[in-house]
C-alpha cells in the first residue's frame, strides 16, 4: 500500500489514447465462434472492439498515445526523464516495449521498464511515474497502458475471445502548480489467484514448442467465474480504503473509472461504493477490456463527452491477473 508519492505534489499534465482502425464487431465473432451478439452484450456490455493489423506492435500504439499526451502537455519528448510501460503483450520478451517506445518517439534523455501487472497495468504505472516525478528526480515522466490483446487471445475459444480488443493510453506525470493532481494510491497484490488467469506458456516455465503450440497453451486461459468475484470484492475493498482515508464519499467523488473488463463488475462496485450510474465511466461497449488501456481510453472518451474537467475528483479502480489490484484518487488537472 502507498501514500503520499515523494516530496512533491504531482498531476497528469497530458493525456491521449490510440486504437487500431479495424473493428472486431459481436456480428463477426458470431461468425467465428458459437456466440451472440445478445449474450455478449448482455453478459459484459461489450458491442465491438478494435484490433491491429498484422505486424502493428504494442510500441506502435504505445508511441501513439505517448506523442499525443506530451504534445498535450505542452512538451517535448526531450522534456521526458522516465517511461514505464503497462503491459501484457510486449512486442517480444526483451527487450522491454518502454525501450522500444523511448526509440520511436524520440525520448532520447528518458529510462525505463516495462511493468507487469495484466489489468492493472496502468493505475501501477501511473503510482510509479507519480514516485519518480514525486522524488524530485524526474521531470516528467511518461505513463502509458498498452495491449495488443488480440496477439494472444484464443480465436475458437468463445469464453475469452468476445472479451478482449486492442489499445492504449498514455498520460504525462508532472510537478502539480495548484491543488489539483494526485492525492492518494492503493495497491495489493494476491498471488493465490495467478492461475485464474494466465497465458501458460512461452515463459520459462513451459518454452515454446510445438507441443506448447499444439496444446494451444500461448494463448489466454481464465477461470471466468473466480475473476469475476475477485473483481467486484477488490474493485470494492480497494476504493473504500482509499475515500475512508481521505475522507471522502461517494457523493464528493465526480468520476468513478474503472478497469473496463465487464459492465456489471463495474456496476456492482459502484453501487456498494454509493456511486450512482451518472458518475461512472463506462466505454466497454467500443473497445472490449483493452488490459492496461482501459482507464485511459476511458479518462479521454469522458474528456471528450465534457464529462471530465478540471477539478472534478477522479477515483479510478483495477483488478487484473496476478491478482494485482490498485485504486488512484486525484484531482483532474487538464
Ligand atoms: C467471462 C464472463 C463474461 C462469463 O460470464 P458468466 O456469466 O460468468 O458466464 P458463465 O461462465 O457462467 O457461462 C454461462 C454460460 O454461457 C456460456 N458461454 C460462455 N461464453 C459464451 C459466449 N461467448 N457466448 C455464448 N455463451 C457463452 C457458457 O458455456 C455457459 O453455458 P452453460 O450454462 O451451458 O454451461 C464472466 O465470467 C466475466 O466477465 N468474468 C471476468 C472476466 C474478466 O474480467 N477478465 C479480465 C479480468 S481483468
Amino acid at each position: 500500500m502507498v501514500k503520499n508519492a515523494g516530496c512533491r505534489p504531482t498531476k497528469i499534465s497530458g493525456l491521449a489514447t490510440y486504437v487500431p482502425p479495424r473493428l472486431l464487431t459481436n456480428k463477426d465473432l458470431e461468425r467465428l465462434v458459437n456466440t451472440s451478439d445478445e449474450w455478449i452484450l448482455q453478459r459484459t456490455g461489450i458491442r465491438e472492439r478494435h484490433i491491429v493489423d498484422p505486424g502493428v506492435a504494442t510500441s506502435d500504439l504505445a508511441k501513439e498515445a505517448a506523442l499525443g499526451a506530451i504534445a498535450q502537455a505542452g512538451l517535448t519528448p526531450k522534456d521526458i526523464d522516465f517511461i514505464v510501460v503497462g503491459t501484457t503483450t510486449p512486442d517480444m520478451m526483451f527487450p522491454s516495449t518502454a525501450c522500444l517506445v523511448q526509440n520511436k518517439i524520440g525520448a532520447h534523455g528518458a529510462w525505463g521498464f516495462d511493468l507487469g501487472a495484466a489489468c492493472s497495468g496502468f493505475t501501477y504505472a501511473l503510482t510509479t511515474a507519480a514516485h519518480m516525478v514525486g522524488a524530485g528526480t524526474h521531470r516528467h515522466a511518461l505513463a502509458i497502458g498498452a495491449d495488443v490483446m488480440s496477439s494472444i487471445i484464443d480465436y475458437t475459444d468463445r469464453s475469452t475471445c468476445v472479451l478482449f480488443g486492442d489499445g492504449a493510453g498514455a498520460v504525462v506525470v508532472s510537478p502539480a502548480t495548484d491543488n489539483c493532481g494526485i492525492i492518494d494510491f492503493a495497491h495489493e497484490v494476491d498471488g493465490g489467484g495467478g492461475l485464474a488467469l494466465c497465458m501458460p506458456a512461452g515463459g520459462s516455465l513451459r518454452p515454446a514448442s510445438h507441443e506448447t503450440v499444439d496444446q494451444r497453451l500461448h494463448y489466454v486461459k481464465q477461470d471466468g467465474q473466480t475473476v469475476f468475484k475477485f473483481a467486484v470484492k477488490k474493485t470494492e475493498e480497494i476504493c473504500a480504503r482509499v475515500m475512508e482515508r481521505n475522507n471522502v464519499t461517494g457523493s464528493d467523488i465526480d468520476l468513478f473509472v474503472s478497469h473496463q473488463a465487464n459492465r456489471r463488475i463495474i456496476m456492482s462496485a459502484a453501487e456498494r461504493l454509493g456511486l450512482p450510474e451518472e458518475k461512472v465511466v463506462i466505454n466497454i461497449e467500443k473497445y472490449g477490456n483493452t488490459t492496461a488501456g482501459t482507464i485511459p481510453l476511458a479518462l479521454a472518451d469522458a474528456v471528450a463527452d465534457g464529462r471530465l474537467k478540471k477539478g472534478n475528483l477522479v477515483l479510478l479502480a483495477s483488478v487484473g491477473a496476478g491478482f494485482t489490484v490498485g485504486s488512484v484518487l486525484l484531482r483532474w488537472s487538464i
